[in-house]
């Protein structure tokens, strides 16, 4: 069912009403966690026809005491995942800072850097932010966005000694 309204809803003086989707106050956004580590999927905030939005914001991480609180390697063959990296220590990933941006398109197999997935056992709490776009279309770079990849992107995950 599609309801139009003849004017923007928060077009009026003195809105008190709810404004989601057109702003989400993230760091108020309370995400769920578990004995063991939950899939990214639980941090969803917010879907729409072909894409979800997940929000990883500061948080306690897995309560179990075995418990891996790093993502585990992955491949999701349904979707594009593009990352924007916000702020704070990412738990799986190294020389990613604010404003980093991350893309893997759908099918390419990526995970925490080497010694991120051990060296995360025993931590209580991550306080990265960021948020990531799940589309189910592929996502095609622009002719500039092309211009700002890492060549050397894929070579992050190389052990060097
Ligand atoms: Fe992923």
């Amino acid at each position: 069912m599609r309801y139009t309204l003849d004017t923007p809803p928060m077009d009026v003086v003195g809105w008190e009403g709810f404004v989601y989707p057109w702003a989400f106050a993230i760091e108020k956004y309370q995400p769920k966690t578990g004995l063991v580590h939950l899939p990214p999927t639980i941090h969803s905030t917010f879907a729409g026809k072909g894409f979800l939005i997940c929000s990883f914001v500061p948080r306690v991480t897995d309560t179990h005491p075995n418990a891996i609180p790093c993502p585990y390697p992955h491949s999701s063959v349904d979707c594009d995942e593009i990352i924007l990296y916000l702020r704070g220590d990412f738990t799986s990933r190294r020389g990613v800072g604010p404003g980093a941006i991350s893309l893997h398109p759908a099918g390419i197999a990526h995970g925490p850097h080497p010694g991120a997935y051990e060296a995360s056992i025993g931590s209580v709490r991550t306080d990265e932010l960021a948020v990531m776009c799940d589309t189910y279309e592929p996502l095609i770079p622009t002719a500039q966005a092309a211009t700002l990849e890492r060549a050397d992107y894929h070579d992050s995950w190389i052990t060097r000694p």
